[in-house]
């Protein structure tokens, strides 16, 4: 059995509940998941459905309205047991920007381990490993203003990877980000959970990058409408579509050519194209 890292049991949570929790709409509404260890999770869903509020319930900074979440088997009540699960979830935001703290780049990576009372010898060591695992480590004496932001983002997962969390939650990571500075980001969180087995939720718009996960959840008006492998759930091309997604551009070619659905790779897509072209000569 595998080890579960995050688990929501029917988790409800409302924005300024009253005393009895109904004031709002629920931005979560009954969510029950499990993200198991190692495992890279995408969670997809239009705006406002409710994925920044989950991700936030992940690692503890909202408590549930309803239901429970626990991280290693530590349920997120109170502060002492919120510290303890973000220093085993963390997170990475949208704007690289709001989350650089230090002037130098790998002060700013220090940053995380020093406010949980490393020893200096052990945060040189963490800095140095983490920023080689971004691809950053040339540049840790630059100023991170002065920085891509795909090199800024890379910067702020360095500092996530120094505090030593098991998980990563990417809210929306490349959102800001030009066509290669989303290129690198990927890339490294790719690295991060394949070579360092760090469990990965991403939080993305994004259908090329959903496709790298090993499961895909989508979520609409802060339920869990569907998941599976990126192939089952992109082979649901209605489904997608009538809750306002895309869906990755070769299922769409694929199933608009009537060659088959949950094709999720360009590289499908070109052979299946060339054997219907091929056929057809
Ligand atoms: N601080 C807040 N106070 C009150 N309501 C909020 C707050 N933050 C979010 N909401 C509401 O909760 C719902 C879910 O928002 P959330 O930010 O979790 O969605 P999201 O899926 O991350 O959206 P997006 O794709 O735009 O980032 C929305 O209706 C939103 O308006
Ligand atoms: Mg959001």
């Amino acid at each position: 059995m595998q080890e579960k890292i995050i688990e929501l049991k029917n988790v409800t949570f409302v924005y300024d509940a009253d005393e009895e929790g109904k004031t709002n709409k629920p931005a979560v509404n009954d969510v029950s998941l499990d993200i198991y260890k190692g495992e890279f999770v995408a969670v997809l869903g239009h705006n406002g459905c409710g994925k920044s509020t989950l991700a936030k319930l992940c690692n503890a900074i909202y408590e549930p309205t309803e239901g429970a979440v626990t991280v290693k088997g530590i349920p997120s009540e109170g502060e002492e047991n919120g510290d303890k699960i973000r220093r085993i979830v963390g997170m990475v935001f949208q704007n690289p920007d709001n989350q650089i703290v230090a002037t130098i780049v790998e002060d700013d990576v220090a940053f995380g381990p020093e406010n949980l009372g490393v020893e200096p010898k052990e945060i040189r060591r963490r800095v140095d490993e983490a920023l080689k695992s971004v691809n950053m480590y040339d540049m840790r004496e630059r100023e991170p203003h002065k920085l891509s932001g795909g090199q800024k983002q890379r910067v702020a997962i360095a500092g996530v990877i120094a505090m030593q969390t098991e998980s990563i939650i990417f809210d929306e990571p490349t959102a800001m980000l030009d066509p290669s500075g989303r290129k690198e980001v990927m890339a490294a969180i790719q690295r991060l959970n394949k070579e360092m087995g760090i469990t990965i939720v991403l939080i993305t718009h994004f259908m090329d990058e959903a496709v790298k996960a090993d499961r895909v959840v989508v979520m609409d008006k802060g339920s869990i409408i569907e998941q599976g492998t990126p192939r089952e759930v992109f082979s649901k091309i209605d489904l997608l579509r009538e809750h306002g997604l895309d869906v990755p551009q070769s299922a769409e070619l694929c199933h608009s050519l009537g060659l088959g659905d949950g094709v999720i790779g360009m590289d499908e897509c070109v052979d299946k194209v060339c054997a219907m072209l091929g056929g057809a000569v």
